[in-house]
C-alpha cells in the first residue's frame, strides 16, 4: 500500500506593524506580508492650527493615542497580542520626537510580550504599500522590476526595485519634496493645512493653463526634481496679481477666489507634469514595463489620471494603492517588515 503523504500547512504569519513618523498615530495587522486584517490611522488635526507639523505637539499626541490604536488593530482583526509572532516599527527617517513614541512602545510590547521586533525604513514601507491588499480583495499586485515614484512630504524620490527588499534610489529632490511644495503653496494662498488634498480639489475647478509656471528640472539628463523655484514663482505671481484691489470688495472677493483657482491648477499642472515626465523616462531607459506611485502626494487625482494616461501611451502597467494605503499606514510598515 502507498504511504499516505504528509501535507503540512504552514501557519501564517501575523506582524502587528506600528508607525508614528509625523502626524499620524498608526497601527495594523497584516498576515503574510499581504493581507491587512486591519489598519487604524488616527491623524492629529491640531497641526492644521500652526499650518504644519509641530514635533513636540505631535509627539505628545501621539504618547495619548497609541497603546488605544494598537488595541484597536488588535481588536479589529480580532486577535490578541498572544496570536502575533513578530512587531513591526518605523525607525526612520522622520521626526524625531514623533518616531520615538512608536519606537519606544514597540521595544517595551516586544520585550513584555517576549516577541521579534523589526525596524522598517519609512520609505521602503511607502513603496510596500503597493503589494498589499485587504481581506476578501483580489487585485492584480506589482512584478518586478519596477520603477516608483515615491512622492510624499518630506520625499521626492525615484527608486528602482528588483525585489521586496532590493531597492535603488535613482534621484530624488534636491530641495523641497513634491508634498511639501503643496503644502507650502496652500499655506501662501491662506488654504490650510495639508495643502495636497486642498489643492486637489480645489483646481477641478480651475484652468491648469491659466499660468505658465515653470517645469523645473524637466528636461534635464537624470533622476533628480527641485520645487522650490516653482514654489517662488508661484509667490511671486501671488504678490504681482492677487494683491489688485478694486473699489467693490465683492469684486474682489470674486475676482480672488477665481484666480486663486486658477493658480492652483496651474501649478498642480506643472508639478504633475515633472512627475510624470521625469519618471517615464527612467521607466523607458531601464525598459522596466511596471510603474508604481507611492506616498500622500499619490492620491493626487491629476497625478494618477495623466501619469495613467502616459502610461498606457508608453505601455507601461501603471499600479498605485488605495487613498488610505498612500498616506502613512502601518499596514505598509507590517507588510515590508515581513520581507525584513
Ligand atoms: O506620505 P504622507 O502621508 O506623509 C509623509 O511621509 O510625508 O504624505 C503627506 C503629504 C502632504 O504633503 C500632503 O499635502 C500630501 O501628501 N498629499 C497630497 C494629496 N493628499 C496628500 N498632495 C497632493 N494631492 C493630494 N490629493
Ligand atoms: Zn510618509
Amino acid at each position: 500500500m502507498p504511504k499516505a503523504s504528509r501535507i503540512v500547512k504552514k501557519e501564517p504569519t501575523l506582524i502587528l506593524g506600528i508607525e508614528s513618523s509625523a502626524d499620524d498615530t498608526c497601527a495594523a495587522v497584516v498576515q503574510d506580508g499581504k493581507t491587512i486584517l486591519s489598519n487604524i490611522r488616527s491623524s492629529q488635526e491640531i497641526h492644521n492650527l500652526y499650518g504644519g507639523i509641530v514635533p513636540e505637539v505631535a509627539s505628545r499626541k501621539h504618547i495619548e493615542a497609541i497603546a488605544f490604536i494598537v488595541q484597536k488593530a488588535l481588536d479589529e482583526a480580532h486577535l490578541t497580542f498572544d496570536d502575533i509572532d513578530k512587531i513591526a516599527v518605523t525607525v526612520n527617517p522622520g521626526l524625531k520626537p514623533a518616531l520615538l513614541v512608536g519606537q519606544s512602545y514597540a521595544q517595551g510590547l516586544a520585550f513584555s510580550q517576549n516577541k521579534p521586533l523589526i525596524e522598517v525604513n519609512h520609505l521602503f514601507g511607502h513603496v510596500y504599500a503597493n503589494f498589499l491588499q485587504y481581506k476578501d480583495q483580489h487585485t492584480e499586485l506589482p512584478t518586478f522590476p519596477l520603477i516608483t515614484l515615491l512622492v510624499s512630504g518630506g520625499h521626492t524620490q525615484i527608486i528602482l526595485s528588483t525585489s521586496p527588499t532590493n531597492q535603488k534610489v535613482l534621484g530624488e529632490t534636491l530641495d523641497d519634496a513634491a508634498g511639501e511644495a503643496f503644502d507650502k503653496v496652500a499655506r501662501m494662498l491662506g488654504l490650510g493645512y495639508p495643502g495636497g488634498p486642498i489643492i486637489d480639489t480645489l483646481a477641478k475647478e480651475g484652468f491648469e493653463d491659466a499660468i505658465q509656471f515653470p517645469r523645473p528640472m524637466m528636461h534635464e539628463d537624470n533622476s533628480n526634481f527641485s520645487f522650490s523655484g516653482l514654489k517662488t514663482a508661484v509667490k511671486n505671481y501671488v504678490d504681482k496679481n492677487v494683491a489688485y484691489k478694486s473699489e467693490n470688495k465683492e469684486i474682489d472677493e470674486f475676482m480672488r477666489e477665481n484666480s486663486t483657482k486658477d493658480i492652483v491648477a496651474s501649478f498642480q499642472e506643472a508639478v504633475v507634469d515633472v512627475l510624470v515626465a521625469k519618471t517615464i523616462v527612467e521607466a523607458r531607459d531601464l525598459d522596466v514595463s511596471s510603474i508604481a506611485l507611492a506616498g500622500g502626494v499619490a492620491a493626487n487625482s491629476r497625478l494618477r489620471d495623466l501619469m495613467g494616461r502616459a502610461c498606457h501611451e508608453n505601455n507601461f502597467r501603471l499600479y498605485y494603492p488605495s487613498i488610505e494605503l498612500c498616506m502613512d499606514n502601518a499596514a505598509m510598515i507590517a507588510g515590508a517588515a515581513y520581507h525584513l
